[in-house]
This record gives structure tokens, C-alpha cells and sequence, in this order.
């Protein structure tokens, strides 16, 4: 139908004869000649009808927005001075000789434009108008390359790419599963998988030595901006590689991709840093490092002073006192201050306590807080020394239970840092290792697994039944910018193993069995040391796009609340669907609550 695409014409196709197809962008006209924007993936070009071809100047008048056009024209130069510099055809235009209309289109519900000001509701009802925009195009694009890059780095080291089943049993990640009923055994249900983790597990004993895939995974858990209920994964599984030449490998692989895709230098090697260190520092296991303030320790300075909101927290083991500096933040207003307060609340904060630094040679008398008054001037001044206060600086302050102090100083740290501008570069990626096995759930009063539970743990068997709270696991996150985008772990080999750490879990005999009891067998035949990562696809093409949800880096999102206003789903099934599957529903139908 066409001999060339509407954006990659300029002017070496000078005074050719072109067959163009596309989507009328824009349509101007201007006195006696018409000018049709014909857009496809390629970009815009401008096309001219002259009236005297009477015939298609008459089907160039009558076009509209968005109507799908086949045009035969001349590529020409454009009159002096009418070139466009900021289009890649801007040189050129088409002189139309022939037009054919090949669809007509309403007015479509939004333009076809960069800045829109749209509800994502909308956007993603009529996606297929949403996905005609540059911004949107551009998108996919960098999706394709990078999706491309990745598998070819993958492919040239020896990876193979080998596809796992949808329909299948819990693979636990910490979510809930979305479930599937069978027709052809009733009452049961298969789970769709959360990520392949055990299949790629059972590939390394089945002897495939390295493993990936381009993998869809299923997770019903509360979504944000860089969660969906599916996304994808680049999925990677070894054998024979420890953690440190996996992780030589796989940072290749980014920086690699970062270097081809966007002309992004990750530098040379990327900071290691352990999940304690992170915690203490930044308070969060996946720190933006573009941003330098720091949480500092306080709690010896405060274990005696007279604000019990202090030194209750200081003599707490569970407890953190911790001092935040923000350089040259003694000019925030009182209500800038409120405002934080009211945003560190979010995180359970019960306060925000702060000193501005006016002048530090004055002792006490040179800073202003309402609680300077409840320390001696010695334990400020050893506080100020130790978070390096500075003439104009503004000191913040957390106490409470330590992971209140941490996710709420941790957020503020970030929040400052993005509000004020103090990201040092555009690129800070790191690995966190060394991350407990497991946390103990103070709610359901037993220890649940920090990855997954086939993470192996750095210590011996009788070591991780001796002490399961601080025993550390062989498991590393790589985080960009304050963003996980990717976790791995090397995994557990051995049947006693595993079957310690379901115990530790609280995951019976029994139960390991009739859950896990594949794995259980399969780690009795000749199971190989190995160990795997998997990335999200999604989070790296936002963070490489600049996006600010994973929602504009997929062709069809789920809403925030999982669900897609483009096909309705999810939505009702039939009664006979209902009966051939067993399934009788508790709410009678029409009752069922609206999804949307
Ligand atoms: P994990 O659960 O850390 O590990 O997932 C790996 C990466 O997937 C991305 N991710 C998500 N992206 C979008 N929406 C979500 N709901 C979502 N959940 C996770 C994150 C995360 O780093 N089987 C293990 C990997 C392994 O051990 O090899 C796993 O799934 O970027
Ligand atoms: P109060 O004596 O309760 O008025 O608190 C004095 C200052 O301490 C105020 O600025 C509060 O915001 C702050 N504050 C109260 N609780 C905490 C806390 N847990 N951590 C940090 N600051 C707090």
C-alpha cells in the first residue's frame, strides 16, 4: 500500500513519487491550498493540495481528524522560510496528487497530543487513541529495545529462553494469588504464578544451566505507582555461579542496556551496600542515593535527657532516636514545617521535632527549637557535632519504635530531597545484600520469610535453628534511584534445608508436602548449587523513559484498582459458565460488588 512511512522522509527522497499512509493529524486550510499532517509511527509529514487536482483537493477538504488516508504525492523542498526545525521532515513536504480515504473517524474523545489533560480513566478506556500519541509510541519503543537488548545480552551468554506455565500451583511472593477454576476438576483451582521461582529452580536440577524469560507474573496486593497485578519480569536462573558472579554478570547486563538504550554511564562498578547499613543510614532497604542526607544515631546523646519522647524511644531496644540534617534549611517556614509533620504522620510519626542552627558559636543560645530547652548544652553540642550542623542549617528529629523512625525519616529524606533539588546526579544505582532471612509478624506472632521462602540462608542449618531472627540470607536487590527493580537470591539445594526453614515459617510437615512436596522430592535428585535474579521490566523502562507510573510504560495497565475500564473487566460470567464450573456464587447476581 505504501512506499515509504510518513516520518523517515527528508530530503534525500527529493522529487520522488511517495505512497504514503497514515492518520490526518491536523488539517489546515489556507487560502485556496490545504495542508494535511499525515502521522504514522514514523512521525508527521506535511502533505499540500493544490485545487487545481480538483478531484483530491475535494477528499482533502472533506477529511477530518484522525481519518486514515492513502496518499500518492511528490516529495518537494519546502518554500523558503516555512522550514520546520523542530520536525524531522521539516525540510520537505509532499505535494498530493492522489488522496484515498481508507477509514473515517469520529472525533476522537482527546487529542492526539503530548500534554493532554485527560483522566487516566479516560486514557485507558479509549488506550487505543491514548497509545496514538508520540509520548506514548516513544514508549513502547524504548520497551521494544529494551526487551530486545536484554535477550540478545542473554542469548550471547548462553541463557535459554524457555517458557513456563501460567496455569499452576501458589508459588508464594508475599501477595495474594489470583485463582482459576477447573472445569475438568471440580472444586480445584490452579493459581496463577506470583513469578516462575520454582520452575526455574526445577530447570537448574533438570540440568539447563541458565535460564531466562520474558515473563508475565500475577500478584493481588495493593497497587502503587510501580505496582501492577501483572507485570513483567525478566526472569533468571543459574547454576554453579555464587552471588558475587551473578551479580558481575547481571550488572553488566544493566549497564549495558542502560549505555545502548538511553546513553546512560551507570559507572563502573556499582555500590554494595548491607540492608542494616541501609536501614541505619537511609532508613529503607532500597535508598535513593542520589539524594546525601543522612539518618543519624542519637541515642546515647538522649538516653537522659528530660523529653521523654526522646529518651523513652533511647532506652527502648526496639527504639530509635535518630537527627536528620538538611543543609540550609533554617529558612523553611512554619508552615512548610506543619506540612511535613502532617506527612510524616502518614508513617505513624507521632511529631517532628526540629532546631534551626542561627549561630553555633553562641552555644544553646543559637538554636531555636521548643525543644532545646529540655537538654543541656553539652548534649546539643555533641548532637550538632555528629550530624555536621552548619550556620543555617535545620536539624530534624525521630524517636519512636524503630521501624516507625525508619519509614517515616526515610520518606522525609526523600521527600526532601525531590521538593528542594538536592539529587546529586541523574543515575545512583546500588545492590543491597546481606538481608535477614526473616521478619518476625508481631500480628500473626511468628516469622515470615523477607524473599521468598527457597532463599538460601549464609549460615548452616543448626546456626539458622539456633537463632532464625538474625540470621542473615544469601539474598541481593539491585535498586535504582529509590526504585527495587530488580531481586534475586541463591537458593536453597538441600531437602534439610528447606524443610528447616518451612519449619521456621511454621509451614508443617504436612503442609510443606502437600504445597511444596514437588520441590521437596526434586531436591533429592542431584539438585545443583544455584541462584537467580528477576527484574522489573516494567520499573526499568519507567526509570529509562522517565515515566512516573509502570502504567505508561504497558500497552493495557489495570487501573488502581485492578481494574481495565477498556474491555470491563473484571466482569460477570454466565450462570451455565457458573454451573459447568461448580461454582455457586455467595452473592446473588447484580449484588457483587463493582470492581470499578
Ligand atoms: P521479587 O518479588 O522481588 O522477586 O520481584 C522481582 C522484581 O519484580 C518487580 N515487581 C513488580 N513490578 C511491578 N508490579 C509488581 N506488583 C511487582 N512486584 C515485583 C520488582 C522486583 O524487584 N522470584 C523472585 C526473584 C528471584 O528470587 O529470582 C521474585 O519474584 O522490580
Ligand atoms: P510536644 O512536647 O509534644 O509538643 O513535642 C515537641 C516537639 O517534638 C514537636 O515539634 C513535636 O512535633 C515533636 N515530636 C513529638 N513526638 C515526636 C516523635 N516521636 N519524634 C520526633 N519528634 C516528635
Amino acid at each position: 500500500m505504501r512506499s515509504h512511512k510518513c516520518g523517515e522522509l527528508n530530503t534525500q527522497h527529493l522529487g520522488q513519487t511517495v505512497a504514503l499512509c497514515g492518520w490526518v493529524h491536523r488539517r489546515r486550510d489556507h487560502g485556496g491550498v490545504i495542508f494535511i499532517d499525515l502521522r504514522d509511527r514514523a512521525g508527521l509529514v506535511q502533505v499540500v493540495f493544490d485545487p487545481d487536482l480538483a478531484e483530491s483537493f475535494a477528499i482533502a477538504e472533506s477529511v477530518r481528524s484522525e481519518y486514515v488516508l492513502r496518499i500518492e504525492g511528490i516529495v518537494r523542498d519546502r518554500p523558503e522560510g516555512t522550514h520546520n526545525a523542530n520536525m524531522s521532515t521539516g525540510q520537505i513536504e509532499v505535494l498530493g496528487k492522489h488522496i484515498e480515504v481508507l477509514n473515517e473517524s469520529e472525533t476522537p474523545p482527546f487529542p492526539i497530543e503530548s500534554d493532554i489533560e485527560v483522566n487516566e480513566e479516560t486514557r485507558l478506556r479509549f488506550r487505543y487513541i491514548d497509545l496514538r500519541r508520540t509520548a506514548m509510541q516513544q514508549k513502547m519503543k524504548v520497551r521494544r529495545d529494551v526487551t530486545r537488548n536484554l535477550r540478545q545480552y542473554l542469548d550471547d551468554h548462553e541463557f535459554f529462553e524457555i517458557e513456563t506455565p501460567y496455569l499452576t500451583k501458589a508459588t508464594p511472593e508475599g501477595a495474594r494469588d489470583y485463582i482459576v477454576p477447573s472445569r475438568t476438576h471440580q472444586n480445584s483451582f490452579f493459581a496463577l504464578p506470583q513469578s516462575p521461582q520454582l520452575y526455574k529452580q526445577l530447570l537448574m536440577i533438570a540440568g539447563m544451566d541458565r535460564y531466562y524469560q520474558v515473563v508475565r507474573c500475577f500478584r493481588d496486593e495493593d497497587l502503587r505507582a510501580d505496582r501492577q497485578p501483572e507485570f513483567t519480569q525478566l526472569d533468571i536462573e543459574t547454576s554453579f555461579m555464587n552471588e558475587q558472579e551473578i551479580m558481575v554478570i547481571m550488572e553488566e547486563m544493566i549497564r549495558r542496556l542502560f549505555k545502548e538504550i538511553i546513553d546512560v554511564d551507570l559507572g563502573d562498578q556499582f555500590p554494595v551496600i548491607s540492608y542494616a547499613d541501609a536501614m541505619r543510614r537511609y532508613g529503607s532497604d532500597r535508598p535513593d542515593l542520589r539524594i546525601e542526607l543522612e539518618l543519624i544515631d542519637i541515642a546515647d546523646e538522649m538516653k537522659d535527657v528530660d523529653f521523654k519522647v526522646f529518651s523513652g524511644p533511647a532506652n527502648d531496644p526496639n527504639g530509635r532516636v535518630v537527627a536528620m540534617r538538611l543543609p540550609e534549611g533554617g529558612d523553611m517556614t512554619r508552615s512548610t514545617i506543619d506540612e511535613l509533620t502532617k506527612y510524616v504522620g502518614i508513617y505513624g510519626a507521632k511529631g517532628l521535632a526540629y532546631i534551626k542552627v542561627n549561630d553555633l558559636a553562641a552555644g544553646i543560645e543559637g538554636l531555636q527549637s521548643p525543644i532545646v530547652k529540655f537538654a543541656p548544652a553539652d548534649v546539643w553540642a555533641s548532637v550538632m557535632q555528629k550530624v555536621g550542623a552548619q550556620n543555617g542549617d535545620l536539624v530534624f528529629f525521630g524517636a519512636d519504635k524503630t521501624h516507625i523512625v525508619n519509614e517515616a525519616m526515610g520518606a522525609l529524606r526523600v521527600k526532601l530531597g525531590l521538593d528542594r533539588n538536592l539529587l546529586t546526579g541523574p543515575w545512583k544505582p546500588l545492590w543491597v545484600v546481606d538481608f535477614p532471612m526473616f521478619v518476625w509478624d508481631e500480628k500473626a506472632q511468628r516469622f515470615t520469610a523477607i524473599h521468598h521462602p527457597f532463599t538460601a540462608p549464609s549460615c548452616s542449618v543448626e546456626d539458622l535453628v539456633a537463632n532464625p531472627g538474625t540470621a542473615l540470607s544469601r539474598a541481593y536487590d539491585l535498586v535504582l534511584n529509590g526504585t527495587e527493580v530488580g531481586g534475586g537470591s541463591i537458593r536453597i539445594n538441600r531437602t534439610a534445608m528447606q524443610q528447616t526453614v518451612f519449619d521456621i515459617l511454621g509451614i508443617g510437615h504436612d503442609e510443606a508436602r502437600e504445597k511444596f512436596g514437588f520441590l521437596l522430592d526434586a531436591l533429592k535428585y542431584g539438585a545443583p548449587p544455584h541462584g537467580g535474579i528477576a527484574f522489573g521490566l516494567d520499573r526499568l523502562v519507567m526509570l529509562m523513559t522517565g515515566a512516573s507510573s509502570i502504567r505508561d510504560v504497558i500497552a493495557f495497565p489495570k487501573t488502581q484498582t485492578a481494574a481495565c475500564p477498556l474491555f470491563n473487566a473484571p466482569a460477570l460470567v454466565s450462570e451455565e459458565q457458573l454451573k459447568e464450573l461448580g461454582i455457586r456464587l455467595r452473592k446473588p447476581e447484580g449484588k457483587t460488588e463493582k470492581q470499578d
